[in-house]
């Protein structure tokens, strides 16, 4: 009698099935419960026979097992079943995901990219471990000259007997340039934006790397007039309307005549304050002719082409903009300093 209970139970267990974890409990607590089908079973062991006791035993054994396992078995369906769909909220509102900023160096470069762009530049970009002959060697500075101490740089592989083959990391993007002039023949109108390495003590105005935007224009009767409109323009462009150009002399060896270019001071206008140390004008840039040399280093004929080139940094344009006072919040990653620049744009 207990033992076809047992079989019919067991031909039961086998076939159980459950939509969700409210019927796989209610099933456990039919079988398995205080007052469940096998518990009853458990207790009508008392009134079997002493010769069948052992059978019996080992039959009930069995099917509460198989129960534990079915059991067991429907809850791992159910885990991984379709049936889980039932636990999702869809009116549930979304993670509330930070969105970041633009970093400010990025905001500055767009914005400059952008202006260059428009004026007919396009982007040439290159690499930032390059050899002497592309960094230097090229761009007129002669292997000994004192102008290679202004642009002191790290150094990956030395050659003793050609320092045209040392590799060093780029003091400037101008390497970008002569590897352009390099493959183009003009005309020519290039920007080149990257990041750059200087030899310098880390301080709150100087870093070991920094980013530039250099600019090359070489074409038939390019002139220095040429050279001071589109960096009016961009001037304008970049810091306001009534922005006002100033060109000073100076020295570059890859350019002849060469210049720095002041801004009138966009915080006083012109009249003087303590940003532009009561001068009323602030530098932004180094720019000049291009020197024939450069051009027959390059191929290019300096008998029919002329050109002139720009430099800037993108860190000093970022703090004369937004007058970041320390340039190493650039490389900190503080999002405290991030996020102020979540409305620039
Ligand atoms: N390459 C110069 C520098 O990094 C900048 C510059 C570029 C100046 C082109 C003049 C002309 O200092």
């Amino acid at each position: 009698m207990i033992l076809d209970k047992i079989d019919q139970l067991i031909i039961e267990i086998g076939n159980l099935s459950a939509k969700n974890a409210e019927e796989i409990e209610s099933l456990r607590l039919k079988y398995l419960g205080k007052k469940g089908e096998i518990t009853n079973l458990m207790a009508d062991f008392r009134n079997v026979a002493p010769e069948d006791k052992k059978t019996v035993g080992i039959k009930i054994n069995e099917l509460k097992q198989l129960a534990i396992q079915k059991i067991n078995e429907l809850k791992d369906n159910a885990d991984t079943g379709n049936d889980t769909l039932n636990d999702i909220d869809l009116t549930r509102s979304a993670y509330p995901i930070q969105l970041g900023a633009r970093h400010p160096l990025t905001i500055t470069r767009n914005k400059i990219i952008d202006i260059f762009q428009r004026m007919g530049f396009s982007i040439a970009e290159g690499p930032e471990i390059d050899d002497d002959l592309h960094v230097f060697t090229k761009l007129n500075f002669a292997a000994d000259h004192p102008a290679r101490d202004m642009q002191d740089t790290f150094f990956i592989e030395t050659n003793k007997e050609d320092v045209t083959k040392n590799i060093i990391l780029r003091s400037h993007t101008s390497n970008d340039q002569s590897r352009v002039m390099e493959h183009q023949q003009p005309p020519i109108r290039v920007i080149c934006p990257g990041r750059v390495y200087r030899n310098e003590a880390i301080s709150a105005r100087a870093h070991c790397f920094f980013h530039q935007i250099e600019g090359l224009y070489i074409d038939k009767n390019v002139s220095f007039t040429d050279l001071k409109q589109v960096l009016l323009t961009f001037a304008k462009e970049l810091f306001g309307n009534d922005t006002r150009i100033r060109l000073r002399p100076s020295y570059f060896p890859f350019t002849e005549p060469s210049a720095e270019m002041d801004i009138s001071c966009h915080i006083c206008g012109g009249k003087g304050c303590g940003f532009c140390k009561h001068t009323g004008w602030v530098e932004i840039l180094g720019c000049g002719m291009v020197d024939p040399n450069v051009l027959e280093a390059c191929n290019i004929d300096s008998k029919v082409y002329s050109g002139y080139a720009f430099g800037l940094g993108v860190e000093r344009i970022t703090n004369l903009k937004y007058q970041v006072a320390d340039l190493r919040m650039f490389s900190e990653n503080d999002v405290r300093f991030l996020n102020e620049f979540e409305s620039a744009n």
